[in-house]
C-alpha cells in the first residue's frame, strides 16, 4: 500500500455516520466560547447575586413614552400649545437659563438680541428674541424651533432633553419680559434702587 494511503483511510474511518453525545471537536472555536453571562444567569460580582442588572432608572422602552404629545412635540393636534405643558417654578426657571447660556448663547447671546460670538465670527444672525415676532410665538413653537430648528437655525433634538427645552422656552420668556418691562413689574419697595441708564428717558 502506498505511504500517502493511510491518512486517507484515517479521514474516511471518521465520517462512519454515526451520532455521538460528545461535543464536537473544537478545532477553531471562532467565538463560540465567550466570558458573557446568560439571561437569568447568577454571579457573586453583584451584592443581589443577578447578572442581569434592573433598568437604569428613567429607561422607556420603545413605543411607552407616556408623557403628553404636547409635552413630546409641543403641537395639540396640528395647532402649537400656547403655554409649556410643564409646572413652572424658580428651579426650572434656573436650568432654562442655565441651559440657555449653553446651547442658545452661542448664537443668540445671553440676553437673546442675537449678537453671540458665533454671528459675530459671521454666522447668519437671528433675530432679536425679544421682538415682537419672537414674543408672538406660542411656547410650542419655540420647543418645535429648539426640537427641530428653522431656516438657517440647527436642531438641537440631541443635544438637548424634552424637558430642559421647555425649561429654556420659560428663560426666553423672562428674556422677552425684561426687555420689556414697567415699572409696575418691581415690587413697589425696590423701586428707587433702579438706576436709569444715560441715554434712556
Ligand atoms: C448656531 C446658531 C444658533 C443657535 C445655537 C441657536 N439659534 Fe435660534 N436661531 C438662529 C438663527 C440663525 C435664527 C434665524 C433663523 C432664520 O430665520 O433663518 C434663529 C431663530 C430662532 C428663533 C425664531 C424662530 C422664528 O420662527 O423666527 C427662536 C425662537 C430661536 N432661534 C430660539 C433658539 C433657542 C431657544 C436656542 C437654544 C436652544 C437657539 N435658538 C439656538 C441661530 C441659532
Amino acid at each position: 500500500m502506498k505511504r500517502w494511503c493511510i491518512p486517507l483511510l484515517v479521514a474516511l474511518a471518521g465520517c462512519r455516520g454515526q451520532a455521538s453525545s460528545d461535543p464536537p471537536i473544537h478545532v477553531f472555536d471562532d467565538m463560540d466560547w465567550q466570558p458573557k453571562f446568560q439571561p437569568e444567569e447568577g454571579t457573586s460580582l453583584f451584592p443581589d447575586g443577578r447578572a442581569m442588572r434592573p433598568l437604569v432608572q428613567g429607561t422607556v422602552a420603545q413605543g411607552s413614552l407616556d408623557e403628553s404629545e404636547a409635552f413630546r412635540t409641543g403641537k395639540d393636534g396640528e395647532a402649537f400649545v400656547a403655554m409649556a405643558p410643564i409646572t413652572v417654578d424658580d428651579a426650572v426657571i434656573r436650568r432654562g437659563r442655565d441651559r440657555f447660556n449653553i446651547y442658545c448663547a452661542p448664537c443668540h447671546d445671553q440676553s437673546g438680541s442675537g449678537q453671540g460670538m458665533v454671528v459675530k465670527r459671521g454666522y447668519p444672525p437671528p433675530i432679536d428674541l425679544a421682538s415682537d415676532r419672537a414674543r408672538g410665538l406660542p411656547d410650542g413653537e419655540i420647543f418645535n424651533v429648539i426640537t427641530n430648528g428653522v431656516r438657517n437655525m440647527p436642531s438641537y433634538r440631541k443635544q438637548i432633553p424634552v424637558r430642559d427645552r421647555w425649561a429654556i422656552v420659560t428663560w426666553v420668556r423672562v428674556l422677552q419680559r425684561s426687555q420689556h418691562a414697567r415699572i409696575d413689574d418691581v415690587p413697589e419697595g425696590q423701586r428707587g434702587n433702579i438706576v436709569k441708564e444715560s441715554g434712556t428717558p
